[in-house]
């Protein structure tokens, strides 16, 4: 006899290695009837997947167990039954406090716990009480987890997890535990899996990617500029990514591979978090303002093209107004694409709660205003600086007007072309005709050549 259907809720924050993690726990779960719910209401389990990285994040989560709890108690008046299962970092961080806080919840399921899901809900619908699993075991997940499944012409692929760097703001090396990366050959099959299926760009993912030294087929350990040269070999796969990196770890090979490897797209999410020598040392970052700039400058002569992006962090424990014009001025030499910016937030167990000279909201607030202003105005001013061009663009999915496609450009701007809905999960070449606020607006360049011939 089928399994009844049961409907299934993933609601996902964060980054993107939890979009991967979202996406291996529904596969997980189809084989125990679950389908993907629409909505909460409609599900009979909904799963959190969770962020840690700042108070707001993880407060989030909070408040929407909150609604659950309504929900699942309508269900119940009903005859019916809701399970709640918090999964990823507050999952790992915060373990049985979870459910003290919100009874909710029956299961409670860490990243690195993730592949013993299916027998922790079989275990919670036959009512054995809650279900925890907080365990570091990244090698077994990742041995049991299915291969990623394939929805559009772009996937993530998880390489690495983990972070060894301890940066004194940062709760992931605690939440992810110790770095791991995953077997050459793994990569390798699951790559190719996602190309048979239609994918044409892979995205690889770490916290801490260029840090990857994973067993090559050699027997050896591969970094991760050996890695994408093999996987650029690959019939089909046009476009290679990768993030995030630590400025410590990019060494002198993966340059290389960007100067080399056509399908290596030219965009880098380098993180600096801050522009202060002094702030960077209390951030234990191992890097200074001057290693970066440096290394911005090979990277730029290896790729001259080259988009930059990177992550911020303003109101660090002591960081001064002379710090902060020293982030500010760095952002002005640097020049970025695109870029993230926050105000710190103290994170329980990290060095940097516990330090005395945390700033007030009122002073984090008016840096982060100010910092976004010009990275804001930067990131116009590349979009700006792509109007009149032509480039390949790898059309994703249909746009909001009829027709219409939209793709990403090779510095990852998401770009709306005119008359381009037919060509999804193909590469074409788009002329760009304007730059809006978050994207580009072109048209197909073949079509653009015949409007100019007409007109001429
Ligand atoms: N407060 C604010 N931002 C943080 N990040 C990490 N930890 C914190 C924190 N405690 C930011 C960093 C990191 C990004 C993913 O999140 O900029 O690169
Ligand atoms: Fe966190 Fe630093 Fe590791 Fe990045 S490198 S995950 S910021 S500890």
């Amino acid at each position: 006899m089928a399994k009844p259907m049961k409907k299934l809720f993933v609601k996902t924050y964060g980054c993107q290695m939890n979009v991967y993690d979202s996406a291996r726990i529904a596969d997980l779960l189809a084989p125990l009837g679950y389908a993907a719910a629409d909505c909460p209401e409609d599900a009979d389990m909904v799963v959190l997947n969770t962020c840690h990285i700042r108070e707001k994040a993880a407060e989030k989560v909070y408040s929407e167990l909150g609604r659950l709890r309504r929900l699942k108690d309508a269900k119940a008046e009903s005859g019916g039954r809701m399970l709640v299962a918090v999964a990823g970092c507050v999952a790992q961080a915060e373990g049985e406090e979870i459910v003290r806080r919100q009874s909710a919840v029956d299961i409670v399921v860490g990243p690195q716990a993730l592949h013993r899901i299916p027998e922790m809900v079989a275990r919670a619908e036959r009512l054995e009480g809650r279900v925890l699993e907080t365990d570091f075991a990244p090698e077994e997940k990742f041995d049991s987890l299915p291969g990623a499944r394939a929805e559009g012409p772009t996937a993530f692929l998880t390489v690495q997890e983990g972070c060894d760097k301890f940066c004194t703001f940062c709760v992931v090396p605690y939440t992810r535990g110790a770095e791991y990366s995953r077997p050459v050959a793994q990569i390798e099959a699951e790559a190719r899996r996602l190309v048979e299926r239609g994918v044409r760009e892979i995205t690889l993912l770490g916290q801490n990617v260029n840090a990857y030294r994973g067993e090559g087929p050699d027997g050896e350990a591969w970094n991760l500029a050996q890695l994408l040269r093999r996987l650029a070999n690959i019939d089909g796969l046009e476009r290679l990514r990768y993030t995030t990196s630590h400025p410590r770890d990019m060494h002198d090979d993966l340059i290389e591979a960007h100067r080399d490897l056509e399908k290596l797209m030219p965009y880098l999410h380098l993180p600096v978090q801050s522009g202060s020598d002094r702030v960077l040392a209390a951030m234990n970052r191992q890097h200074t303002r001057e290693n970066y700039l440096r290394l911005v400058e090979r990277i730029r002569g290896a790729r001259p093209d080259m988009a930059l992006s990177s992550d911020f962090i303003v109101g660090f424990p002591g960081e001064t107004d002379v710090d902060f014009e020293d982030t500010m001025a760095l952002v002005r030499e640097v020049g970025y694409a695109q870029a993230f910016s926050f105000k710190y937030s103290p994170r329980p167990g990290t060095p940097a709660a516990a330090a005395r000279k945390q700033l007030p909201d009122g002073v984090k607030s008016s840096r982060l205003q100010a910092l976004q202003a010009l990275l804001a105005e930067q990131q116009h001013a590349f979009g700006k600086s792509c109007e009149g061009l032509t480039m390949p663009v790898l059309v994703e999915k249909r746009g909001r007007k009829p027709g219409q496609g939209v793709g990403r450009s090779p510095y990852l701007q998401p770009v709306h072309v005119d008359d381009a809905e037919h060509l999804i999960g193909t590469i074409a070449e788009v002329r760009i005709e304007h730059a809006l606020t978050n994207s580009l607006a072109g048209s197909l360049a073949n079509a653009a050549a015949q409007r100019m011939a007409l007109a001429h």
